[in-house]
């Protein structure tokens, strides 16, 4: 190939063809072999340009860093100058803190390994809580957010109407605001107690819900519980319909069985993470970003 602008693993292959077409750009894939040891071998296409995009999409992480850290410096040994990293999902930014002595900050580790490796870093509604800005995690040249909350937003009124959103925890005001106020759409936001993985105590807005289709909105949903939480108490208020619109979904199949059997109607997602819930494609706005950083 003559030149390869964007690469990326094979385990997502479509996305990543769809953003390069969108950017107009060259594509080819990060080959990898997989040795019976349980090491692996990466092959990054041959003549790669100046400036070069990694996509890869950072849920269920594993061994992703160590891809990652070996396409990099593999395409930096190849003479690339401008490298980028497109992960729509950013994992281990949740873990901004310790809370005990000894607890890993895994935010501060991952932002620093990845501002190592890149120039750019482009990511969606990654979740920032006792900092603001993504460059203050990821001490990178430019460190870019997308937000995916007015295109949830957009299609929750599209879906329901007059939809009244409603963000489960105090840090979800960051995204409920954007997708209530590109859409008019009313908003409140709960208060959350988290004890544990699975123990999760939520606080409704005084907010009437009564006869209202509510839709509750939030960056991620895991293990389902804090969404799940907040649904029952929703309908127990005389709600009409509660939906969940979120733009990470990393649910499983338990996960999915939990919100379901909580009395959601529908769970929405964008493709920042390939999921049977994705109803939206966050791929033109991260162009659309991307595109006008290059214009600069
Ligand atoms: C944390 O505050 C996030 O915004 C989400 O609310 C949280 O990660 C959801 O996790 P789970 O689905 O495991 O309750």
């Amino acid at each position: 190939m003559n030149s390869a602008d964007l690469i990326y693993f094979q385990s997502q292959t479509m996305s990543a063809l769809f953003l390069a077409k969108l950017m107009h750009l060259e594509s080819g894939p990060i080959l990898r072999h997989d040795f019976l040891d349980g090491e692996f071998k990466l092959q990054l296409p041959e003549n790669l340009s100046s400036s070069v995009y990694i996509y890869y999409t950072l849920d269920h992480p594993s061994d992703k860093f160590l891809e990652l850290l070996f396409a990099a410096r593999t395409a930096r040994h190849m003479g690339v100058q401008n490298l980028t990293l497109i992960a729509p999902y950013l994992s281990y930014m949740r873990q901004d803190a310790a809370f005990h002595p000894g607890e890993v900050i895994s935010q501060r580790i991952i932002g620093d390994l990845l501002a190592s490796l890149f120039d750019v870093v482009i990511t969606v509604d990654p979740h920032l809580h006792r900092i603001t800005k993504l460059e203050e995690a990821i001490p990178v040249e430019h460190a870019l957010v997308v937000s995916a909350a007015p295109l949830l937003g957009q299609f929750a009124a599209l879906k329901r109407a007059n939809p009244l959103l409603i963000g489960p925890d105090s840090e979800s005001i960051q995204w409920i605001e954007q997708a209530a106020l590109a859409n008019q759409l009313d908003y409140a936001v709960a208060k959350k107690i988290r004890h544990s993985d699975e123990k999760v105590e939520i606080k409704l807005p005084k907010t009437k819900v009564k006869d209202r289709h509510v839709v509750l909105l939030d960056d991620i949903a895991s293990s389902g519980h804090t969404l799940a939480s907040a649904v029952d108490l929703i309908l127990r208020k005389g709600a009409k319909t509660v939906d969940v619109a979120v733009t990470h979904a990393l649910i499983n199949a338990d996960t999915y069985d939990l919100l379901k059997l909580s009395g959601i109607e529908n769970i929405w997602s964008t493709d920042s993470v390939i999921h049977s819930t994705n109803v939206v494609s966050i791929l033109p706005d991260i162009a659309r970003a991307l595109m006008s950083l290059n214009k600069d």
